[in-house]
């Protein structure tokens, strides 16, 4: 029996050929390097591919995802790849893109255990507590949910703008944070327009004020 993953492979070869077809040149020039003017955080959900949904090219869009789109202060990773994109790639926008539909989302607003991931949601939880009252208020769940999706990546934005990673960069040129969500049933991008361009955005207590350097 064939190996269902060899489906990827020649996939692969496919796409390597089309590429070529197109321009002999396309790897050649791709492997110089990256110069991508977007960071997109996204999440897992394998129906919310960066590139394809944003009808982008390779070396467009650097990403990062997880589990429910998740800008978490101690996140090492998600911290690097932050770091990284503001600072070498020097991105001139950060897109924090949630779904329709998310599983993280829904799982968040139950009691049930999962495992280990209930600890990740916890973050999602929180959102929802912050923001009870006009969520109770929604007695549709699905609708409920979809506005947890929205709050949820606004609070995502809102915790890049805390990181000192952002705000290092505001002192020196311009940012721009962004909140979209995903609709699965449409294939369309809602634009939240909470877009978060300097420290002023946030409350006072998370605004660092940097050294000056003699
Ligand atoms: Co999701």
């Amino acid at each position: 029996m064939e190996k269902s993953y060899n489906k990827l492979l020649k996939g692969n070869k496919l796409f390597a050929e089309s590429k070529l077809f197109n321009d002999p040149d396309y790897f050649k020039n791709l492997s110089k390097g990256q110069t991508p003017d977007y960071l997109w955080i996204g999440c897992s959900d394998s129906r919310v591919p960066a590139n394809e949904i944003t009808n982008t090219q390779s070396g467009e869009i650097f990403v990062h995802r997880n589990i429910a789109n998740l800008v978490i202060h101690t996140d090492t990773n998600l911290l690097s790849v932050l770091e990284y994109a503001i600072k070498y790639l020097e991105v001139k926008h950060i897109i924090v893109c949630g779904h329709y539909g998310c599983g993280g989302v829904k799982a968040s607003m139950t009691n049930t255990y999962h495992g280990f991931v209930d600890n990740w949601l916890r973050n999602i939880k929180d959102v929802y507590h912050k923001n009870k009252s006009e969520l109770e208020n929604i007695e549709d769940e699905e609708l409920r949910a979809n506005r947890l999706t929205e709050l949820n990546v606004i609070e995502q934005v809102r915790n890049l703008a805390k990181t000192t990673i952002v705000q290092e960069a505001w002192t020196k040129r311009p940012l721009h944070l962004h909140g979209w969500v995903y609709g699965l049933d449409s294939g369309l991008v809602k634009d939240l327009s909470v877009v978060h361009d300097n420290m002023e955005d946030i409350d006072k207590i998370y605004q660092f004020t940097f050294p000056t350097k003699n």
